[in-house]
């Protein structure tokens, strides 16, 4: 299969959506002689092109595509031609109604906008195909052609009929016949047994709480339904250019889809990533997804697309601060990033982005934007060396989706949380301890890792039990977070407030209660770091059967019962964590369990804001902080953006990065291995 190294051939990518059929083509010259002068090796193609290629049905406008490619190509820039399949034209939905989506209440879901399809609709599918299919064949081998992008950001959900036909197919395979569909949805429970398949729906409105494991199978069903989608055009496309990698872009940390299922389809995997400028946590978001993405990939991915300024969908949209887009495209290399595209080449003068940045701005090249990216194209320029490269992690955190739609249903404990907050609290300890991770499947094989650490899942199987189990009776070390291992596949609590097996492991008895926290309700613990330690969201009345006490609840209903646990099982040691201990006291606990896992961050004394990882060679140092930094160094090093040579520290300046070659060519890995 090709891989994104066919794409790279040694150089990062930098481009981003270009969409010429916005402008008249008078402007398609100037935007390749930017492009070339901006460093653009890549750019995006036909996104949302279908209504322009297809203006009526069966009909096909090639020639203007024709163009833009010769063009492209004449330039030097290489393409990624899209599926356009995400935004049908507004005759697929006028002439075959049930090519457009259903809500839960049955309103059809129309056009005028984007993303409007069935994923089940097989007219719908029809049509994606067909279209696939010319594009391929008149493209396929067009010099310029070097990855394939399906469709984009898949997540539409519909429950139409047709739907939930499907759904019922789908509902057969995994559950057989009727009597086990109405046993692992627990339908015994406010008189919900199925007579016939007939009955069975997508869940639709409803007068009160929906059933949560039809929930659940209907998220799993959607995830699919959607994936045979994007595998038939992939198919389309392989069959007809096995030489050409074929992505999709994923939405960041999206419930959306099954992204372990998904990427594992695809030849690239690939993200759009957009965080926020104005908020506190932008670059340990970006971290958290640019680590999702690359574990999803097992090495180099592609970003999709970021903004170059701000974006319009928030509700007050802040451009970037000097040095920041520098900062953060930086950041994603580090993670593993072998291109870093943009949604989108030139601003939209009309639509509903004309408020989005774009590298190309409306203020023209002569714009501080535009200057900003043509020096990130040179900066990057300078990198190549790195693709292809991995990024070493000894942590895996684990995460789930399957896990994560379970939490997403109403009627629980506390709807304070879903999975997500949990795993941004502890992956940002992580990244703030400079201790590089991976993310992983929980059934994943977890032997590379010293350390595990499952912020919160509260969907376990037994074949996941059965591998954290395997993990600490090895010798590793397992950092287990609240409200975890309490369900099974069909989201059944299990007996004793946590699987047994998992009790077993972590040494503790039974989970007698779950002491949600309410907003603003401070719980105190007994010191995990320096000062005072308080706790959030969530407690846990549960007693200790082998295990330490390390921190216990100081106050309140659960005063002098366990927060924080420590257990020896087989070779290995394994915590829990009964509640979301503040972000000093979670960072004290999870560098101390590092610690004594034997990890430590990539260079000593690094200061707080200052980011660093390794990749291919190279030590990349990010201050995310609101002032200047001084990084001291244990030998001399040199930057490879700048070719300044540092003694014993690199100064970084608010916003300033710098990327050490921290190995002497064709030696060993030096002072900083
Ligand atoms: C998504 C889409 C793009 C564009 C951007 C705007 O990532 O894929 O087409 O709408 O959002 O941020």
């Amino acid at each position: 299969m090709p891989t994104l190294n066919d794409v790279t051939r040694g150089r990062l990518l930098y481009g981003g959506d270009y969409n010429p059929e916005q402008w008249p083509e008078e402007v398609w010259a100037e935007d390749v002689a930017l492009m070339r002068e901006a460093g653009v090796n890549l750019v995006t193609v036909g996104v949302f092109s279908w209504a322009r290629l297809e203006p009526r049905p069966g009909e096909r406008d090639f020639g203007w595509l024709d163009r833009v490619l010769d063009l492209l190509h004449a330039g030097g820039v290489g393409v990624c031609l899209a599926t356009p399949t995400a935004s049908p034209p507004p005759w697929l939905g006028a002439r075959h109604p049930g090519t457009l989506p259903r809500d839960e209440t049955g309103a059809v879901v129309w056009y005028g906008s984007r993303n409007h399809f069935c994923a089940s609709s097989p007219v719908y599918r029809e049509h994606a195909l067909r279209i696939t299919a010319d594009l391929a064949d008149r493209y396929g081998g067009h010099p310029a052609l070097r990855l394939w992008h399906v469709n984009n950001e898949y997540g539409t959900v519909c429950r139409c009929d047709t739907t939930a036909r499907h759904f019922r197919a789908w509902l057969r395979r995994r559950h057989g016949d009727l009597d086990a569909l109405n046993e692992a949805w627990g339908t015994a429970f406010w008189s919900q047994r199925y007579g016939s398949w007939a009955e069975v729906l997508p869940p639709r409105r409803t007068q009160y709480l929906p059933n949560p494991a039809q929930s659940l199978d209907f998220h799993r069903f959607t995830s699919d339904a959607l994936l045979e989608c994007f595998t038939a055009e992939r198919d389309a496309l392989r069959s007809r250019t096995p030489h050409i990698p074929v992505t999709t872009n994923f939405m960041p940390l999206s419930a959306g889809q099954d992204g372990w299922a998904w990427a594992a389809e695809e030849d690239v995997v690939s993200v759009d990533l957009y965080p926020d400028p104005g908020g506190p946590d932008g670059a340990a978001y970006g971290a958290l997804v640019q680590d999702l993405t690359r574990s999803q990939a097992h090495g180099p991915w592609l970003l999709t697309e970021q903004a170059a300024g701000a974006v319009n969908w928030r509700g007050v949209n802040q451009p970037k601060p000097e040095g920041l887009l520098r900062l953060w495209s930086l950041q994603a290399v580090a993670r593993g990033a072998d291109g870093i595209c943009f949604f989108q080449w030139r601003q939209s003068r009309q639509g509903s982005e004309k408020f989005h940045s774009a590298m190309l701005p409306h203020a023209g090249p002569r714009s501080r934007l535009f200057g900003r990216v043509r020096e990130l194209g040179a900066e990057l320029g300078k990198l190549g060396g790195v693709t292809g490269t991995a990024v070493p992690a000894r942590i895996a955190v684990l995460h789930d989706w399957h896990s994560w739609w379970a939490t997403l249903q109403p009627g629980r404990p506390s709807d304070r949380f879903t999975q997500e907050q949990p795993l941004r609290a502890w992956h940002r300890a992580l990244w703030e301890l400079n201790l590089t991770c991976d993310l992983a499947h929980p059934e994943a094989d977890l032997s590379g890792y010293a350390l595990v650490a499952v912020p919160q899942l509260y969907l376990l199987t037994d074949a996941a039990l059965d591998n954290l189990a395997g993990h600490v009776r090895g010798g590793g070390t397992l950092v287990c977070g609240f409200f975890t291992g309490v369900a099974d596949a069909d989201d059944r609590i299990r007996p004793g407030g946590m699987a047994a097996r998992l009790r077993e492991v972590l040494g503790i008895g039974l989970v007698h209660e779950w002491w949600p926290l309410a907003e603003g309700e401070l719980q105190h613990l007994t010191p995990l770091g320096d000062g005072q330690s308080t706790a959030a969201l969530w407690r846990e009345d549960a007693e200790t059967a082998g295990a330490t006490t390390v921190a216990a609840y100081r106050g309140g209903e659960l005063d002098g019962r366990p927060a924080v646990t420590r257990h020896s099982f087989g070779a290995g040691t394994a915590w829990y964590l009964t509640t979301l201990p503040d972000p000093a006291a979670l960072r004290a606990l999870l560098g101390r369990a590092a610690g004594e896992a034997g990890l430590r961050p990539p260079l000593p004394g690094l200061p707080a804001g200052v980011e660093a990882v390794r990749r291919g060679g190279l030590l990349f140092l990010l201050n995310h902080g609101r002032d200047p930094a001084a990084v001291p160094l244990p030998a001399p090093a040199t930057d490879l953006l700048t070719g300044r040579r540092y003694g014993r520290r690199v100064p970084l300046a608010r916003h300033g990065a710098a990327v050490l070659r921290t190995a002497p060519p064709g030696g060993g890995d030096g002072a900083y291995a």
